[in-house]
């Protein structure tokens, strides 16, 4: 008898119904493909969501960090603080606002920056915190404000992960500085790429307005519509980050479907907590003791090699052997070859987040996985780890 293998099952999966095909087959027949009505109404939303006074889309939250930094106007040798443990995106974005990385080692609970780790960091040439909510669990952000006051340090907070995520009540994005979302595909919500910085400073927000189209005075939509101006002025080399409008008709279908999209990830999450309760060969993910909600973007675990009898690449390749795909997010990225170089960064400095870096890895997780797919990823681990 034939017998059909089970399909790859991959690790993320964005959620796309006909609503966003059709806002997205709208906005071609419109004409209008770019920055336009489709992401103002985007961002409008993303406003009534946070409840902030600007929310700015661009084309990635890499974009988002780096108009976001830059705005802070950086002089030579000012520091920025951020985790030892995040995407790349985070360090390099500081690296091109002018400014040195200087990571703080992560709890290694919930791998985010040990707040406690900060405030021995901060030097006279502190300009900046960058907190990362590390897989959709929040930083602790009361010491972490409290330290920016004190030493009246800016706060972007990298938030590519943790749309929906709240801390202590409160969504991220509706208070703070300045909070930058991303909406990859992989993301809780997606706009194919894009991203967005929510601030509750004006004079950011008009900087990072001119910063992310090409230093110009007014927006794309100004000059394009019926009542916008042809001329402008540059006051600044900016860049093109903005978002397209066949990005944003995704993304405001997406937004509504947030909360929904939580849940389905939390009760995923909770199914994987309890299969491997009881398995040694692994660490599950362990979410800080404030009040918060995790809006679960990753489901991560460590491989314990010396109990697995396998490193964590011997598992994911393992895994693929099953059909299924597993995500490493991330390597420490203090170790890549520029960082290490230019700042000598070492293991040692950040044990916490080294190690780390070497046993996670992210099992599928995303609000379409069915009970027997997410069985398949349960039994083929069992198999693995036994
Ligand atoms: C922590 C973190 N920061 C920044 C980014 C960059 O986001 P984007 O892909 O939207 O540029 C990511 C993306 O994975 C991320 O995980």
């Amino acid at each position: 008898m034939f017998i059909m293998a089970d399909a790859f099952l991959p690790f993320a999966f964005p959620s796309i119904t006909d609503a966003e095909i059709q806002e997205v087959v709208a906005s071609l027949k419109s004409g209008w493909l770019t920055t336009g009505p489709k992401v103002q109404k985007f961002e409008e939303l993303l406003r009534a969501y946070t409840g902030a006074p600007h929310a700015l889309c661009l084309n990635s939250a890499t974009a988002g960090l780096h108009v976001a930094l830059l705005a802070l106007d950086l002089q030579p040798g000012d520091e920025v603080i951020t985790s030892a443990m995040t995407f790349i995106a985070t360090y390099n974005t500081i690296e091109q606002a002018g400014g040195r990385v200087v990571p703080v080692d992560i709890d290694p609970k919930t791998y985010n920056l040990d707040v406690n780790l900060l405030e021995r960091a901060i030097t006279p040439k502190t300009r900046a915190l960058v907190p990362v909510h590390f897989t959709g669990v929040p930083v602790d952000l009361d010491p972490l404000y409290a330290l920016a006051k004190k030493y009246n340090l800016r706060v972007v907070e990298d938030a590519a992960q943790a749309i929906g995520t709240c801390y202590k009540g409160k969504k991220l994005g509706s208070f703070g500085d300045t909070i930058v979302f991303s909406f990859h595909p992989n993301k809780n919500i997606t706009s194919g790429e894009g991203g967005c910085v929510i601030t509750f400073d004006e004079a950011l927000a008009q900087k990072i307005k001119v910063l992310r189209f090409h230093g110009i005075d007014r927006d794309a939509w100004n000059r394009f519509s019926k009542s916008g101006s042809q001329e402008y002025d540059v006051i600044r080399p900016g860049f093109k980050y903005n978002m397209l409008d066949l990005e944003a008709a995704i993304g405001i279908h997406q937004l509504p479907r947030l909360e929904e999209f939580i849940q389905q990830r939390t009760q995923l999450a909770q199914r994987y907590m309890d299969a491997f309760a009881d398995c040694p060969a692994i660490q599950l993910p362990q979410v800080p003791t404030f009040t918060h909600e995790h809006s679960w973007h990753l489901f991560t675990v460590q491989v314990k090699p010396e109990i697995a009898k396998l490193t964590r690449n011997e598992f994911m390749q393992a895994m693929k052997e099953h059909n299924i795909g597993t995500g490493l997010h991330y390597q420490a990225p203090f170790l890549y070859s520029y960082y290490r170089q230019k700042y000598n960064f070492s293991t040692q400095q950040f044990p916490h987040a080294a190690q780390l870096g070497e046993c996670i890895v992210s099992l599928p997780l995303y609000p379409s996985l069915k009970t027997h797919d997410q069985d398949r990823v349960i039994m083929a681990m069992r198999t693995i780890l036994a």
